[in-house]
């Protein structure tokens, strides 16, 4: 059921709490962000309260400090650059809940925000504790949650607060949500989802569900191994987690049985050590050499994707192809990648390692959908309920 939005609430003269997910890459030691998308993503609902005269008090986690204040995750430096991205002065504190922040919200004019300090600096927070919501929820006279990348945690600045104030979801959410609605429920077709990654237990649940909803799945990254090795191939050293295998050999069986072409790497890049500089070669992956890692999908595995996703008009691509942290072992995911740009179709990058790819070679706006979401995507797709959206009003 969709979600009530900003939009169906009035917000004028109101406090707001705002839930968002500014869990952005920062250097510790100098606190400069090294991507704000996160925060640009949020841009359109913060605009939105401002210019509709809310109140605006924005909270957030940065980083896992488990319960206690670390200096370094402290939100100022995000405070900072959000100031510069609105173009107007950001109000701070020093906590999340307590008096200083009670009054500096109580003070707050039409139109201002004020920027929480990590909610994630007290326990209370990611165990959902009622009391902790409640006080977060007493800064305010409505929630909106616009922290999709968040919506898959039952914390209580994502579900304890909802019960004490009206819920409803920001532009963001509501986008995200559509586009991965959209893509379960009515892609256009053919659809494909393209998975890749290290962990084939990780992407399982995923593939599962999706083999029932796509017209192809390809597989690439180091999970491949434990499909290629389920299907009977040599795969050397590479990492195949055997309690895995019987559910790969039913999944593939699956796929056949419905005629959904599962396509694996036909060849791959092979190198006996992991480590910058190890000499590689291609190889059909009928033919993995014993003392060998695969550690990206070869030439012939890039045409072969490239020409199953070419005839698609939606593809949803998770996970890299091969060991993209070392530039050497790269090349399949910047292949992959730079030819979905170039598709005429619905493109959606699921969030984690696909889109930290995606950004650094300059294709985000190239493709349809990137989402803020890595963990929260996964296990929308996977078929499951996020909580932080479950607890927001339904749109009658
Ligand atoms: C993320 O980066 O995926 C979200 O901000 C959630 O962070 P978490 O995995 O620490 O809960």
């Amino acid at each position: 059921m969709p979600k009530k939005t900003v939009e169906d609430i009035d917000v004028k003269d109101k406090r707001v709490l705002l839930r968002v997910d500014f869990n952005v890459p920062l250097n510790i030691n100098t606190g400069v962000i090294s991507d704000d998308s996160r925060i640009r993503a949020s841009l359109p609902t913060i605009k939105y309260l401002v210019s509709r005269k809310a109140r605006v008090i924005i909270c957030s986690h940065l980083g896992r400090p488990k319960g206690k204040v670390v200096e370094s995750l402290r939100m100022a430096p995000i405070a900072q650059r959000l100031s510069e991205l609105v173009d107007l002065p950001v109000i701070t504190a020093s906590d999340c809940t307590g008096p200083e922040v009670e009054s500096k919200a109580g003070k707050l004019k039409e139109g201002d925000i004020l920027v929480l300090e990590n909610l994630r600096f007290h326990p209370e927070e990611e165990e959902n504790d009622a009391g902790f919501a409640r006080k977060l929820a007493g800064l305010a006279d409505i929630y909106v949650n616009d922290a999709f990348g968040t919506a898959h945690r039952a914390h209580a600045s994502t579900v304890g607060v909802a019960k004490y104030l009206p819920a409803v979801a920001g532009f963001l959410m509501t986008k995200e949500l559509r586009v991965m609605e959209k893509l379960l429920h009515d892609p256009e077709r053919p659809s494909a989802c393209l998975i890749g990654g290290a962990k084939v237990s990780d992407k399982m649940e995923l593939l599962q569900n999706m083999l029932k909803r796509v017209d192809m799945l390809l597989v690439g990254g180091g999970m491949a191994a434990t499909f290629l090795k389920a299907e009977g191939y040599e795969v050397g050293h590479s990492l195949v987690e055997d309690d895995k295998l019987e559910l790969a050999k039913k999944l593939l069986q699956e796929a056949k049985e419905w005629k959904v072409p599962f396509l694996l790497p036909i060849d791959a890049i092979v190198a006996e050590e992991i480590r910058a500089g190890a000499s590689t070669r291609v190889v059909p992956t009928t033919n993995i050499p014993v003392a060998s890692h695969i550690v990206d999908i070869g030439p012939k595995s890039i045409a072969l994707f490239q020409n199953g996703l070419k005839k698609c008009r939606t593809v949803m691509w998770n996970g890299p192809m091969g060991i993209y942290e070392m530039p050497q072992f790269a090349q399949g995911t910047r292949a992959i990648a730079s030819f979905l740009s170039t598709l005429d179709a619905t493109t959606i990058i699921g969030g984690g390692s696909s889109v930290e790819v995606v950004q650094e070679m300059g294709l985000t706006g190239k493709m349809t959908h990137v989402s803020t979401g890595g963990g929260a995507s996964l296990r929308f797709l996977e078929g499951a309920t996020l909580p932080g959206v479950e607890v927001l009003l339904d749109r009658k």
